[in-house]
């Protein structure tokens, strides 16, 4: 099946070939390149369930290469990736991504200030603007402002080099060509800059392991050791640094601007969200947080490579056939999710979908590693935003469409939303929702 639809009108093509071909249909997104797309839970259990080493995901991942390197855990598969895996995973869960939660909330609450009131306006950017900062000062614990921004100007501006397909795609183009105009020269620049920054901060730590640095994740990755004793090298450690700061804002900033763009045309869902807050009930936020991730996954789907032949559904699949299960459609299953297209975070209150039926983080040995941290910073930058703001849209404002950035879905217009300011009179709305 041909697939320039998929490029244009990423959902609809999906929706479409759905129907027509059911839950297994081929994509051909390049005449080399084929993707058997499956929208089948079963299938999406084999998948996630099955041998690393029969199913690599790194290789998918492969256009990402030339910005974070060969030392990166979403370009490696078999013994290398579950050891970098290993050594990464500790920052992302439990007292030590919690105490990332001051910083989330300041950085929050400030830029939630500079939004303005009485117009409707685009949110994602401000979004993108918090979720960089709180991952730049997670991951390098700077709290010195002029120190942050000597090492997070150059970093920002090459994660800007593939903001959007176009750049990417500018970039795959003229790969190592170096003519006074190749936007790859540009990008080359701008990494060996960003590169040598990075080393020096490498080296300076590791000469001074204790510094004036404590939680943060540099710092952690620097101490990590794996169970030989080997601690990650300095060129794996630059990679890891650069995929966690690339993996870690756009999807997250992506999902936000989509919660607030869902909440603002669901006055009903918005009232009982600030009701239950008000109660000091989670569960609600939880579910609105989680449904959004369903009806608007960030990321469409994810890719596994076969290294060997492999039955699924019925078909004999190839070694080198690329799998992929659909995120997307997966979560508009009706046998799944009555009313699919309907926002009910009641849903996953009354009736929660199984393991391989919600999977905005993937799944298996390469399920998210930042999804504890993306949840727990969505959930305080939304509370920030119930506080400060009444959240709504303009009158008869439509569901915004679906557009696909680098490696996202995002709001078509940038997810347009009210926030009108809270006066001190008014505020029983916002008071509602706490700050936990
Ligand atoms: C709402 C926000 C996010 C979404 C929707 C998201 C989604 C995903 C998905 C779909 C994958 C691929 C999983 C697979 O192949 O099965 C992935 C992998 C990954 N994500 Fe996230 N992500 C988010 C936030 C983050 C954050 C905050 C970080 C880190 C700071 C992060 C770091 C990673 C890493 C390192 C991997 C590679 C894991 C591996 O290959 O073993 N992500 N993410």
């Amino acid at each position: 099946m041909m697939s320039a639809g998929f490029m244009l009108v990423p959902t609809r093509f999906l929706d479409a070939c759905h129907e027509r071909c059911g839950d297994y249909f081929t994509l051909r997104p390049t005449a080399d390149r084929e993707i058997v797309v499956t929208a089948d839970p079963e299938a999406v259990k084999r998948v996630f369930t099955g041998d690393p080493d029969l199913l690599h995901a790194g290789e998918g991942n492969i256009t990402l290469a030339p910005l974070l390197g060969p030392g990166s855990v979403l370009l490696l598969d078999g013994a290398e990736h579950l050891r970098h895996r290993r050594l990464l995973l500790p920052p992302f869960h439990g007292e030590r991504m919690r105490a990332y939660g001051e910083t989330m909330e300041e950085v929050a609450e400030r830029r939630i200030r500079e939004w303005p009131s009485g117009r409707c306006f685009a949110v994602l950017p401000s979004m993108q603007a918090i979720t960089l900062e709180v991952i730049m000062r997670a991951v390098f614990g700077f709290e010195d402002a002029e120190r942050r921004d000597r090492i997070g100007g150059p970093l920002r501006r090459i994660l800007d080099a593939v903001a959007s397909r176009p750049r990417v795609l500018a970039l795959a183009l003229t790969a190592g060509r170096n003519g006074p105009l190749s936007p790859w020269r540009r990008f080359a620049a701008l990494r060996e800059r960003a590169d040598e920054l990075l080393y020096a901060e490498i080296a300076a730590r590791r000469r001074d392991p204790g510094g004036e640095h404590g939680d943060d994740i540099f710092s952690l990755l620097l101490a990590a050791r794996d169970p030989d004793g080997r601690p990650l090298s300095d060129s794996e450690l630059r990679d890891e640094l650069i995929t966690l700061l690339l993996a870690g804002h756009e999807t997250t900033a992506t999902a936000l601007a989509w919660t607030l763009e869902r909440l603002a045309r669901a006055p009903r869902v918005l009232d009982r969200l600030l009701s239950a807050e008000a109660a000091g009930d989670d569960s609600y936020l939880d579910a609105v947080i989680k449904e959004t991730l369903r009806l608007r996954p960030v990321v469409p789907a994810v890719v596994r490579r076969l290294q060997a032949p492999m039955e699924l559904g019925g078909w004999e699949l190839p070694a080198g056939a690329n799998i992929a299960p659909s995120i997307y459609l997966v979560h508009r299953r009706p046998d799944i999710y009555p009313r699919p297209l309907a926002f009910r975070p009641e849903r996953f209150l009354e009736d929660p979908p199984g393991t391989y039926e919600w999977i905005p983080f993937g799944g298996g040995v390469r399920r998210c590693l930042g999804a504890s941290f993306a949840v727990f910073e969505m959930k305080i930058v939304i509370r920030a935003a119930l506080r400060a703001r009444r959240i709504g849209a303009r009158s008869g404002a439509r569901p915004e469409g679906v557009t696909r950035r680098a490696i996202t879905f995002a709001p078509a217009r940038g997810a347009r939303i009210r926030a009108d300011r809270v006066s001190p009179a008014g505020a029983g709305h916002a008071a509602r929702a706490q700050s936990r």
